[in-house]
């Protein structure tokens, strides 16, 4: 993986996913369906080693996988955050996940999210930033929204949530000067 820098937030540490945190706790976010109710990750199941395949794929690559550190309660590794890099075009899409649900609720998220878009659209960076969620994660709705990434677009009836068909919502935003 493209080495990602180390970012600090107020209440956060990003740092470059490091092997020690591959742990059971962190397979079981994976396999938990109310942390993953809004995921293309619902649909399977994760061991240690389809957890390790995937730190492994951003191996050499230009793409980022940081780690979410809580440093103000202790709480420690609480979840990842990572950006899919398309170099040739420079865009770079980013997903997240909080696995530990003491830490929802707090402003986290938003926080680790808006270090992550500031630092890739930043000098240097890319030209723009893209994301999607489902229309039901209220959550990431606001978080894209607080990160100043607005709607470009909308798949109509795209995923199965519940048995009922959602719409997928894509948001982006541009680098100064791209827009
Ligand atoms: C979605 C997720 C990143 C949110 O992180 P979080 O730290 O709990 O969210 P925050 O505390 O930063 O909240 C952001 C905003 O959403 C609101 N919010 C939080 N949880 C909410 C919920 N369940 N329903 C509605 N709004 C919610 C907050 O009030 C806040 O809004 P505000 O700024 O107007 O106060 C986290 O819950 C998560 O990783 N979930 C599992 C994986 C996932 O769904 N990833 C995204 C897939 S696209």
């Amino acid at each position: 993986m493209a080495t990602a820098p180390t970012l600090e937030t107020r209440r956060l540490t990003l740092a470059a996913f490091a092997d020690e945190l591959l742990t059971k706790r962190y397979v079981g976010w994976l396999n938990d369906p109310e942390v993953v109710r809004y995921s293309e990750q619902r649909h399977r199941r994760h061991t240690l080693s389809s957890c390790r395949e995937f730190v492994g794929s951003f191996a050499g690559g230009p793409s980022h996988l940081w780690a979410i550190i809580e440093k103000e309660r202790g709480l420690g590794h609480i979840g990842n955050i990572n950006s899919a890099i398309d170099a040739p075009n420079r865009t770079a899409d980013v997903a997240i996940l909080i696995g530990e649900k003491k830490a929802w609720g707090r402003g986290l998220g938003a926080e680790a999210w808006m270090a992550v878009v500031d630092y890739l659209l930043g000098p240097g960076g890319m030209r723009k930033v893209t994301a999607g969620a489902m229309a039901e994660n209220k959550a990431m709705l606001k978080i894209m929204n607080k990160a100043g990434m607005i709607e470009e677009g909308r798949r109509r009836r795209q995923f199965v949530l519940d048995g009922r068909a959602v719409d997928a919502i894509l948001t982006a935003r541009f680098a100064k000067g791209h827009g």
